[in-house]
């Protein structure tokens, strides 16, 4: 017999650096949950969890950047996930044209603004429309499963369904 968390890490998902902003302040974190889900308009579907500090800033900005992470970049998925106040000093970033951060280290970016905002259990699933991006390097992106448990969630699981 399987586990919820055994069979949850069998969903491939890439790892993500979120850029937010009010309008005063940026901010940026790792999330695995995003995906594509609309060809037209292109919309992408982001899981955030309401607590964290770039709900709110979100919200108010009403845009995001997606900014894909390689391979080798295991290192930046934990540091957008550490409790740093500005995990965005002394690393290379500038505003996209909706104002939320885009990271030059990243294999790529995607930009959206919001469309919609909806109740998903403890997290809120956010439809962003895709308004712009562009790929900076070759390369792989990283995959969630090769992460291990870097964000401690295993133990959030149900022991059975
Ligand atoms: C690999 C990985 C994937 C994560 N995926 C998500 C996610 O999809 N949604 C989410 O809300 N938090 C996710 N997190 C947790 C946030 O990155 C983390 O709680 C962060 O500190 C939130 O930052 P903030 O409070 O400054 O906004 C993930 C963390 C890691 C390490």
């Amino acid at each position: 017999m399987s586990s919820p968390a055994e069979l949850f890490k069998l969903l491939s998902c890439g790892v993500y650096v979120i850029g937010v902003t009010d309008g005063n302040q940026y901010n940026a974190f790792t999330a695995a949950w995003v995906i594509q889900v609309s060809f037209q308009p292109l919309l992408l579907a982001l899981s955030i969890n309401p607590q964290h500090r770039s709900y709110a800033m979100l919200k108010a900005g009403e845009s995001f950047t997606v900014n894909v992470l390689g391979k080798d970049q295991a290192e930046l998925a934990r540091h957008f996930a550490s409790p740093i106040a500005d995990r965005l000093a002394k690393l290379p970033w500038r505003p996209g044209k909706t104002g939320a951060p885009i990271l030059s280290q990243a294999l790529a970016y995607l930009e959206c603004r919001l469309e919609e905002n909806y109740p998903a259990g403890d997290h809120r699933l956010i439809l962003g429309r895709a308004v712009g991006g562009a790929r900076f390097q070759p390369g792989e992106p990283l995959l969630y499963r090769d992460t291990g448990d870097m964000n401690g969630a295993s133990h959030l699981f149900p022991e059975k369904f």
